[in-house]
């Protein structure tokens, strides 16, 4: 018998597993998987759902382990018709008892995922697996139900920044790239991958939120049926070429999603609720994807260029507003505190650094 613990996660109550918890992606070794690392994760992933909701639309939690992501969804976000998946009696058994703890009367079913993809569509998808999502994008986007979303978590980080190019290439066939902006270029990778699975059965898919934190990438992309559609989006994907510090279009990189990772519009709907654990995180994380969301691809790491320049590393906020007198766009990224994003001239920023 396993000892189960009470935690409190948003406005849910859950039993999980009790064991020893440490930063990073958790372990499988427990009967059912509870990583609170992930409490940021869920909280995006109900202020999403909250921006992005329409009456009684068929939400999934593909891989729901304790249930406390679709528990949050029903508590946090309402009127949905939920279902939670996970093929580990285990989890099935945590999960029925975590909807009754918390008055729930939700559907579970434990079916490979790839299997319940197959047989239902759904308007909101989230699949949060061990490691790599990429196995169910080609059902998860024949589910999809036209204007639905994807929401996709993928904690194979080093495959996708290029730590392991051959997995990358079986898993997601893309070249990846390790090198400063490894965490764009494989997010981008990321994107790319699920467009393309989504294109073959004639669905255009759009990212509306994509992001890097901790030890993971995540991605809310919206789904368009139609040829028309899927067409479009692959205009988008692109190859890339990188030098010592620079980028252009072309080149061995990629494929990858070329152009915006956030959409605006969305971003500005999405609310903090008082009630999320991560709430200050996320305000920041928040004014972070807004700021960057209309930005040119890929950001210049100011440690690396000022290394290369022989130069003491500058105040970011020094070099941002330099960039914006000499009248180029230029501000944070939430991909490094560190990195400038900016449509200048790598010789203007390279002098800027010198002269400053
Ligand atoms: C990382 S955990 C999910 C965590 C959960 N989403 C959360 O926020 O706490 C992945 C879960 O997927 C389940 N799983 C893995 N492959 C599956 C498959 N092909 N079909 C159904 N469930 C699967 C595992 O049993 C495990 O409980």
């Amino acid at each position: 018998m396993v000892e189960l613990v009470e935690v409190k996660e948003g406005l849910a109550r859950i039993l999980v597993p009790k064991t020893e918890w440490r930063k990073g992606p958790g372990t499988s070794k427990t009967p059912v998987f509870y990583n609170p690392t992930m409490e940021f994760n869920r909280d995006v992933s109900v202020a999403v759902l909250r921006a992005a909701k329409r009456k009684n639309i068929r939400v999934l939690d593909g891989l729901a382990a304790s249930g406390i992501r679709g528990i949050r969804f029903a508590l946090e976000v309402g009127e949905i018709d939920l279902t939670m998946n996970d093929w580990n009696q285990n989890a099935q058994n945590l999960m029925k008892k975590n909807c009754e703890i918390n008055g729930l009367n939700a559907e579970i079913t434990g079916k490979n995922l790839n299997v319940l993809l197959n047989e239902r569509s759904f308007d909101y998808i989230d699949i949060d697996p061990f490691g790599s999502p990429a196995q169910f994008l080609d059902s998860a986007t024949r589910a999809l139900r036209n204007n639905g979303i994807l929401a996709i978590t993928a904690t194979d980080t080093a495959v996708l920044c290029g730590v392991y190019p051959k997995v990358c290439r079986r898993r997601y066939m893309a070249e990846p790239e390790h090198n400063w902006c490894m965490h764009e270029t494989g997010l981008r990778i990321l994107i790319a991958h699920a467009v393309r699975m989504a294109a073959r059965n004639d669905v255009g898919l759009k990212p509306i939120l994509s992001y890097s934190a901790d030890h993971y990438f995540r991605v809310y992309l919206t789904a368009k049926k139609g040829a028309g559609n899927a067409n479009r989006a692959l205009e988008n994907i692109i190859n890339v070429d990188f030098s010592e510090r620079e980028w252009k279009i072309g080149g061995k990189t990629g494929p990858l999603w070329g152009a915006a990772i956030h959409d605006i519009d969305f971003l500005r709907k999405i609310e903090v609720e008082d009630h999320f654990g991560t709430k200050k995180r996320l305000y920041s994380m928040l004014s972070l994807w807004e700021s960057e969301a209309e930005m040119p691809m890929f950001y210049h790491e100011l440690p690396y260029i000022s290394s290369m320049l022989g130069k003491s590393t500058p105040p970011i906020n020094d070099i941002i507003e330099k960039l914006r007198e000499i009248g180029y766009r230029a501000d944070r990224t939430h991909f490094s505190p560190t990195a400038v994003k900016t449509d200048a001239e790598f010789r203007d920023l390279k002098e800027i650094i010198i002269k400053n």
